[in-house]
């Protein structure tokens, strides 16, 4: 392989052998000049698989090396050693129990490869506890040692760290995602030893992964949206067990549409370190098209870490240099803060093509949208990728729009609507109203009955102020890049 790897984000990522990679919620580690991939792998009786590369950029499947049929051994504590227990349904898109985020590190002293997991019974995520395998080389089929509550504490989400003293971590949230937990790991990396700090009590932060950098550790996370995006966070800390730093931003409001997996720190031939930020670009309707998404790091100071998007990097592992390509899409997703779900074509192409706030498959290509400048004063229109035609309101022969909740979608040239439109008066976090210039109505979100967040809808109202304790407003809108 040469020394360049060029990585397509959010592409359906391929294996040597044309399979999709099913890595997710994955870990790296590198060993012989090979980056060694983990994730979770939900198909068939597979928990989890790794894959191996040169350049990052080939992947060759090592095999699945944690599956139903794993050899089970227990070890000193007391765990529970079901892999299937009974009763599993589907949430895990698969048979038995769902395995979740696994991590892998070498122990330098017991000279075993040690994964850390997620683990849950295959009905709910209610168990909401770690478990551990280990083996003896690094993409070996792992033997299986059970799971159980940290120090009886819940744990979901997690990651693990290495400290260059060799002493591990393993960090998970707690108290139904409310805290996160740092956990300091045994000498030999298979039980708990101690509880050494509590993060951000009651902040609900989900996928944390740490690196650390000059002396500086970094724990970045996500907040708890299920399989939705979010906006990232980081903070830092001179010492991991110490104080941490409040939490700050870390990408855009949806960190790229991802949600943080891993940092693999990318040692160059001509010895320079850059760190990759791995995220998992879930996709919601349909767990096995998640993809992938590599993104350098790069570091104003030494206390502040930076995320941005690229369409696509070239790293060249001789020299270190990682070089990002930016393509703009044009494409938006327009989020309703009311009930928040996505603006959708619900009947693209027909006769009847209305517009309603939905997440039908959050991928999907109705929920997509051009924002198209048509006049100098910032008014644009708001065009369905998918439907080819513009968010309309109808107006009566006198220029009064109809009725309530009569949006459609036209042609521009058609006479008998408005197409355009004004993202306005923006909040503190960018949250827009969107306004009709025909009628100066603002466009609204409606739950269905009784609040029911699946029948949503949107109509054009006149702009009502907001009272906050209502929850949140109908009438703002979040206009999200599509990456
Ligand atoms: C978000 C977590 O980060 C994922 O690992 C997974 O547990 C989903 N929630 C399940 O909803």
């Amino acid at each position: 392989m040469g020394n360049e790897a060029t990585i397509h984000n959010g592409a359906a990522w391929k294996d040597t052998n044309g399979e999709p990679v099913r890595a997710h919620g994955g870990w790296m580690l590198q060993q012989d000049g090979y980056f060694y991939w983990f994730g979770e792998d939900r198909t068939e009786g597979r928990k989890v698989s790794c894959y191996r590369s040169s350049d990052l950029c080939h992947w060759e499947n090592r095999g699945a090396v944690l599956t139903l049929d794993s050899k089970v051994r227990p070890v000193y504590y007391r765990t529970s050693l079901e892999l299937y227990p009974p009763e599993t349904s589907d949430i895990g898109y698969g048979q038995g129990a769902v395995i979740e985020r696994p991590k892998v590190l070498y122990n330098e002293r017991t000279g075993k490869y040690v994964m850390w997991m997620h683990w849950e019974n295959g009905r709910n995520y209610n168990d909401a506890r770690c478990a551990v395998a280990t083996c003896d080389t690094i993409d070996g089929e792992y033997v299986y040692h059970g799971s159980f509550n940290p120090i009886g504490h819940m744990s979901r989400d997690c990651t693990v760290f290495q400290d260059d003293d060799g002493t591990a971590y393993f960090i998970s949230a707690a108290r139904d995602n409310a805290d996160l937990l740092v956990y300091r790991l045994s000498d030999d990396y298979l039980s708990i030893d101690e509880l050494v700090k509590t993060l951000w009590p009651g902040q609900y932060r989900e996928a944390p992964a740490v690196m650390k950098r000059s002396g500086v550790y970094f724990l970045v996370t996500s907040a708890c949206t299920g399989w939705l995006p979010n906006q990232g966070a980081y903070a830092y800390s001179d010492s991991l067990t110490g104080r941490w730093s409040q939490l700050l931003p870390f990408g855009d409001s949806t960190t790229y549409d991802t949600q943080p997996a891993f940092i693999v720190p990318i040692q160059s031939q001509g010895g320079k370190t850059e760190y990759l930020y791995a995220g998992d670009r879930w996709d919601p309707s349909s767990y096995h098209h998640s993809s992938y998404v590599f993104l350098p790091l790069s570091f104003p100071s030494d206390n502040e870490v930076k995320v941005e998007w690229a369409d696509r990097i070239t790293i060249d592992l001789h020299t270190g240099l990682i070089q990002p390509e930016v393509r703009e899409s044009g494409l938006h997703r327009i989020k309703s803060c009311g009930s928040e779900r996505y603006l959708a074509v619900m009947q693209p192409k027909g006769e009847d093509a209305g517009v309603i706030g939905n997440v039908l498959a959050y991928l999907s290509e109705e929920q997509k949208w051009i924002v198209e400048p048509c006049r100098e004063d910032g008014y644009v229109r708001l065009r369905s990728k998918e439907d080819g035609r513009c968010l309309a309101v109808p107006l009566s022969p006198t220029g009064e729009p109809q009725s309530e909740a009569q949006l459609r979608l036209v042609q521009e040239e058609e006479t008998r609507y408005s197409v355009e439109w004004i993202l306005e008066d923006a909040d503190a976090e960018g949250k827009v109203r969107i306004r009709s210039r025909a009628t100066g109505k603002v466009l609204s979100a409606g739950l269905g009955e009784g609040g029911n967040r699946a029948a949503a809808f949107v109509h054009i109202t006149d702009e009502a102020e907001h009272d906050p304790r209502n929850g949140r407003d109908p009438q703002r809108f979040e206009v999200l890049k599509v990456y």
